[in-house]
């Protein structure tokens, strides 16, 4: 069964200006068991569609289901079966961080033993151990926000939501995230998760869909996503080259200190021993999800002011 199905969602919210639609006609399937990432700039819509499938704001139009429960007259089936960590939250201020972990799930229904060994559990993953008995009032920024997302990963919901839950997070916590991440797609749960970081969203995500102004760009496997674009190779070469030059292989444009390139993979390998004949420095392999998202987000925006300025 897929975990989410969304079928024409559009929200407008009461104070929007005239025409802006958060989601505008949405419709996106989450298959079970694996991490799907949504992505797309800011105001895009991610918020906006956990939301709406967590079952915290309803939608203008549209249908979705969750776990084969339809979220408006089945709220309490989706409810027991999900957990969610909200882009901005504030945590219970008053407790500490392994009461504050321990008492959600309590509230869940877990039992007291299973409550407290899976909390000990998600201590430990995500670091937080030391920190166990010190007032959530009282920690950092970046400590707050694992601690939220430790409360989400030691439920046992099978679907959860992280409204960028690595915002603010060094690099070390980042990946205990990841790990949490992956050993709840081990244990058969899925995650929506949304990031702005893309490198993160490739390397979690089985399947991504990038949104813009509420409305579907892009759907698939990482690997379906660099289908889509235009150019399949990206080099980045130091000196040697004018950008004349390098316009002959492909798309080209300074970047400091050189030069970026997308082009076709025969185009690249041969740039790529052009350069190295001329002793300049080279990297190329294949576009990531970062030049995906610049390429097609970029064209889109390109295009709705050609739009404006011809009307
Ligand atoms: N409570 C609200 N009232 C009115 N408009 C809102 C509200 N929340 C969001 N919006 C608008 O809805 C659109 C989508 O916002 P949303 O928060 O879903 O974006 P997002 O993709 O999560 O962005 P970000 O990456 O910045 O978190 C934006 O145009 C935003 O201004
Ligand atoms: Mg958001």
């Amino acid at each position: 069964m897929d975990a989410i199905r969304a079928a024409r969602l559009t929200r407008v919210y009461p104070q929007a200006p005239p025409g802006v639609r958060a989601l505008d006609d949405l419709s996106l399937t989450v298959p079970s068991g694996r991490v799907f990432g949504l992505i797309g700039r800011n105001g895009a819509g991610k918020t906006t569609f956990i939301r709406i499938a967590a079952t915290q704001l309803e939608p203008t139009a549209g249908q979705i289901e969750i776990l084969g429960h339809d979220v408006m007259t089945q709220t309490d089936q989706v409810r027991a079966r999900i957990a969610c960590v909200p882009q901005e939250s504030r945590p219970l201020y008053f407790l500490t961080v392994e009461e504050a972990i321990r008492l959600n799930l309590g509230l869940r229904g877990m039992s007291r033993q299973i409550a407290r060994s899976r909390t000990q559990e998600v201590l430990g993953e995500l670091s937080l151990t030391e920190l166990a008995t010190r007032s959530i009032s009282r920690l950092s920024g970046g400590q707050r926000r694992r601690v939220m997302v430790a409360m989400v990963l030691a439920t046992e919901a099978e679907l959860i939501f992280l409204d960028e839950p690595t915002t603010g997070l060094d690099p070390i916590a980042r990946r205990e995230v990841w790990g949490a991440i992956r050993r709840a797609t081990r244990e058969g749960r899925t995650t929506l998760l949304t990031t702005h970081y893309l490198d993160e969203a490739e390397t979690l995500s089985s399947r991504l869909a990038l949104i813009e102004r509420g409305r579907l760009v892009l759907e698939g496997t990482p690997q379906d996503l660099r289908g889509r674009v235009r150019s399949p190779y990206r080099v980045t070469v130091e000196g040697s080259f004018s950008l004349e030059e390098l316009r002959s292989f492909g798309t080209a444009r300074a970047i400091e200190p050189g030069f970026l390139v997308f082009a076709s993979e025969a185009n690249a390998r041969a740039l790529a021993q052009e350069a190295l004949r001329r002793g300049a420095r080279v990297a190329f392999g294949p576009v990531d999800l970062e030049d995906i998202f610049l390429e097609v987000v970029g064209r889109r925006i390109e295009d709705d002011r050609e739009e404006a300025v011809a009307a």
